[in-house]
């Protein structure tokens, strides 16, 4: 598979935010993490902006992999610029915004893709991931919601992006590693502010009581040690479907808006803006 590849229904197309009414409220910035890597950040990153969309919500997703960027693999696109030119200062931030699907306000997204494979963007030092932080919320006012897909891990720039956010949602399964990862995570997260209450999503469950059990392990470990309850996020599927959906670098609302964890996420995405509007 290339990057230039472009199956699916996807278009994209490089443009500028379109402008929102003055006065409204900046985007609320939703940062994905985890800890463990290869748990469906990305794939969820990706459903839940097109959930929020399909709720009429103007959505900039953000690819914030600054190592191993993969959103625009995901969705299929192959974006005119990317990150690793807005830091090489060839162009704006805004300007490195792609639409996908018509883009925000039309029914689809905007995606800021990230840049893959060259490492450049691994390893920024403190200020640059501090003036990418600032460009985020300057972006911000653009739209209604700013999901974040971070890198797995905990290092210094995962970090600080995840705290630089409005929300935080950690993304686990059932497997014991991903588990203590995300403890790992959530206790650095609340180390460094105790004011931050992450959310957990469970993924890949083999059914609800199942991933609310996995929950319940995390929840009470937090409270045991950390004398906190984060709270529950939601439960998604495992569903075949979400690997047809990457596999075919199409989005799973597109290739199935039926399928099971599509609508868990649709549920996620409406619970989570319950969550917010009681927060303002
Ligand atoms: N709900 C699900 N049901 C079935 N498979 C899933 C589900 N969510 C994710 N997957 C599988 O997990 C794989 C990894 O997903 P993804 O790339 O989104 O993870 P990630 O956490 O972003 O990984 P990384 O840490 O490398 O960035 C996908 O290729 C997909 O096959
Ligand atoms: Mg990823």
């Amino acid at each position: 598979m290339t990057r230039s590849s472009q199956t699916g229904p996807i278009r994209n197309a490089a443009r500028a935010p379109i402008a929102r009414p003055k006065k409204a409220p900046p985007a609320t910035i939703i940062a994905v993490a985890s800890g463990k890597g290869g748990v469906g950040k990305t794939w969820f990153s990706i459903t839940l902006s097109m959930a929020f969309a399909a709720r009429g919500e103007r959505v900039l997703l953000v690819d914030g992999d600054l190592g191993l960027a993969n959103v625009d693999v995901q969705l299929g696109i192959t974006p005119e610029s990317d990150l690793g030119a807005v830091i090489e200062g060839w162009v704006e931030l805004e300007d490195a915004v792609c639409a996908v699907n018509g883009g925000a306000g039309r029914g689809g997204i905007d995606v800021l893709p990230g840049r893959s494979g060259t490492g450049q963007l691994a390893n920024l030092p403190p200020d640059e991931v501090a003036r990418f932080a600032a460009g985020l919320a300057v972006l911000s006012l653009h739209y209604d919601k700013l999901i974040l897909d971070l890198a797995a891990g905990a290092d210094e720039g995962v970090m600080r992006l995840a705290r630089s956010a409005d929300m935080q949602i950690i993304v686990l399964n059932d497997e014991p590693p991903s588990m203590t990862d995300a403890y790992a995570f959530i206790k650095l997260l609340n180390a460094a502010n105790p004011n931050l209450e992450p959310f957990v999503v469970v993924n890949m469950a083999d059914g609800r009581q199942a991933g609310r059990r996995t929950y319940e392990t995390v929840a009470r470990a937090c409270e045991t040690f950390l004398k906190f309850r984060p709270p529950f996020g939601g439960v998604v599927s495992r569903d075949q479907k979400v690997r047809d959906a990457i596999r075919t670098q199409t989005p799973l609302p597109m290739l199935d808006k039926n399928s099971p964890a599509a609508k868990d996420v649709l549920e996620i995405a409406a619970s989570l803006a319950q969550s917010i509007a009681a927060r303002e």
